[in-house]
């Protein structure tokens, strides 16, 4: 099949608050596309073009290429992740996509994710939340310990729904206010259902909400945007539990 690309394309790290400023969109046609490529292979074969021309090849942000590592991130005919519902943009085929589709590829858009060249972007502002508290430091002992503890299924499922978020930045790049809610809600959610997160709950919601704000993501004005572009489709009820959790903590102060 054949495509029309229209890709962002940034030689250097964002530097103005007008990111138009900053790059372009430049349009490729590729005409060997397999409908059983999956979109990064797409790109793959594109930039083997481009450096058979001796031009630079696209930058694109992979790693496992199967739906769990949560680094690739593009925005694709202006959805995060693409066109298919529950879906990482490792995981989409190029059979999503009719023959001769135009097809508009972008990085994520938002400030605390600036665009590092192409289609790369700095989401370490998420590793620096997780550093805030989304783990557990009391002493929980070995496996058959964990097995010992009895823990609710409805918690259990709770829990688990949460802990399938990928950290890939989807949420925050398909909400308007850039709201980073649902991921610091999966972490704070995927915790506070486990008897081993509850000791330090008041003070990992506290903490996750101050580095939230610090890193200039926006606020939820439940637009729902987030949980439709979720790849792991994660539930806005976890910005739910993360208001439930932040309220509380303050009020114990
Ligand atoms: S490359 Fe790992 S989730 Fe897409």
């Amino acid at each position: 099949m054949k495509v029309v690309l229209h890709i962002w394309r940034q030689a250097r790290a964002s530097t103005s608050a007008d990111f138009a400023q900053d790059g372009r969109m430049v349009r490729y046609e590729l005409a060997d596309v397999s409908p059983d490529m999956s979109f990064l292979e797409m790109l793959d074969v594109l930039n083997e073009h481009l450096i058979g021309k001796g031009e630079e090849p696209v930058a694109f942000d992979h790693d496992c290429r199967e739906g769990i590592c949560g680094t690739c991130s593009l925005v694709i005919n202006g959805r995060a992740h693409g066109p298919e519902r529950g879906t990482t943009a490792c995981q989409l085929h190029m059979r999503s996509f009719q023959d001769g589709a135009e097809i508009w590829v972008e990085p994520w858009r938002a400030k605390p994710f600036p665009v590092v060249r192409d289609l790369v972007v700095d989401r370490s502002a998420f590793d620096r939340i997780v550093q805030a508290g989304a783990f557990i430091s009391v002493r929980t002992g070995a496996a058959p310990d964990a097995n010992a503890i009895p823990v609710p299924k409805d918690d259990a499922e709770k829990a688990f729904d949460a802990a399938t978020c990928i950290g890939c930045g989807a949420c925050v790049a398909a909400c308007k206010n850039a709201s980073a809610m649902l991921f610091v809600g999966a972490k704070v959610s995927h915790f506070a259902h486990l008897p081993q997160g509850r000791v330090e709950r008041e003070r990992r919601a506290r903490n996750l909400v101050a580095a939230m704000d610090a890193e200039g993501f926006g606020n939820c004005t439940n637009q729902y945007e987030c949980e439709a572009a979720c790849p792991k489709e994660i539930p806005v009820r976890v910005i739910a539990d993360l208001n439930r959790e932040f309220t509380k903590a303050k009020i114990k102060g």
